[in-house]
């Protein structure tokens, strides 16, 4: 048996059933379900996906339904899966769906590459995975198959090593079912050819794989230099006499923007921050009782680690209940989805 199709039954017999696949294998799919899919799970992992995925196709079952939404209900259903831009480009996308191509997506790939937040990936498993075309995919799980399959020294990190892999891809692909060898090699590449122990005993392409004959496997892909920046931040508790919370959309800070979150400001390490001026551009003095330290903690946001210093601040102010942009503290719980804030108000007590 070919190796592809060694790979095929092997995917045929080890298909994890999941809420966007259709239980046959040989289905065209629904357009819109894959590119959702395929977006919610690039940087976040299957379980929270399947979650989210559900849960988005109910509130909005088509492009036209997605495109009427407002942008805080499309990011409330996002919220807990990470990189709110997906989010925002996928609503992008579906208005100009709606306006230029009667809420469909576009036939050839070059119309899909234009659109927001559709980059040759997803573009390729459009076209692929629902319409069964024979195309390419390239994702984290095939560089990995591939740089094992073939000892490759180095990642797609330029376009002449991002052309060798896609290169790769296209031979793997070049398939009537093109569509069950890219699903297969992700699946596999998930479940199989992992990042740390894979199964080389049960794998299809082990007799072709260079780095398993050659024991190497723990080589493969090559490391990527880590370039994290650590920052410093600041988190302000603000609450008001009557025990209300400051939680809004941030507007002084690069993260989480379009977020309801507790007023934050964040720098890189080598800048130096004065934290009771920097919260005056919240609060005025004249209104602050009392204020307290209340500790740190540490949150990643991109590449991004911030050391986060919690200031909770307690004022003379007295708000109405009709307030927009504070919150009781009952319901702050509720709003605050994101871990972010959450970690800080836990440490003020709250
Ligand atoms: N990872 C990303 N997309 C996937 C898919 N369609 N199947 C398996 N793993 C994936």
């Amino acid at each position: 048996m070919s190796s592809k199709n060694q790979l095929i039954s092997w995917f045929l017999k080890n298909r994890k059933t999941l809420p966007w696949r259709p239980e046959d294998p040989y289905a065209f799919r629904n357009d819109y379900f894959v590119w959702i899919s395929e977006i919610m799970l690039q940087q976040t992992q299957v379980a929270a996906v399947c979650e989210h995925f559900s849960r988005w196709i109910l509130r909005f079952p088509t492009i036209t339904d997605l495109a009427n939404a407002s942008e805080k209900d499309v990011l409330s259903h996002w919220q807990g899966l990470g990189y709110y831009s997906r989010a925002k480009n996928i609503l992008m996308t579906a208005q100009i769906l709606v306006r230029d191509y009667n809420g469909l997506l576009p036939p050839t790939r070059k119309e899909l590459e234009d659109l927001p937040g559709i980059g040759k990936y997803t573009a390729g498993a459009i076209l692929s995975l629902a319409r069964h075309e024979n195309e390419a995919i390239l994702d984290g799980n095939l560089i990995r198959i591939f740089s094992r399959l073939e000892t490759i020294p180095f990642l797609p990190d330029q376009k002449s090593s991002s052309d060798f892999y896609w290169n790769l891809a296209r031979e793997w692909s070049s398939s009537k079912k093109a569509f069950l060898i890219n699903e297969a090699l992700m699946e596999l590449g998930r479940n199989c050819c992992k990042v740390k122990n894979p199964t080389c005993n049960t794998c299809p392409l082990k007799s072709i794989c260079k780095a398993f004959i050659s024991n190497q496997t723990h080589l493969y892909p090559p490391q990527k230099k880590k370039s994290f920046e650590e920052w410093v931040g600041l988190i302000l508790v603000i609450e008001s006499s009557n025990g209300k919370i400051y939680f809004t959309e941030n507007s002084k800070s690069q993260f989480l923007k379009k977020q309801k979150t507790l007023p934050h400001f964040e720098f890189p390490y080598s800048k130096t921050m004065n934290y009771p001026s920097k919260a005056e551009e919240y609060i005025s003095f004249d209104l602050v009782k009392n204020f307290q330290f209340c500790g740190r903690y540490r949150h990643s946001i991109t590449r991004y680690k911030i050391d986060c210093n919690v200031l909770h601040i307690l004022t003379t102010q007295k708000i109405s209940s009709k307030d927009p942009h504070w919150v009781s503290k009952k319901e702050i719980l509720k709003e605050a989805g994101n871990s972010f804030s959450l970690k800080a108000l836990k440490l003020a007590g709250i």
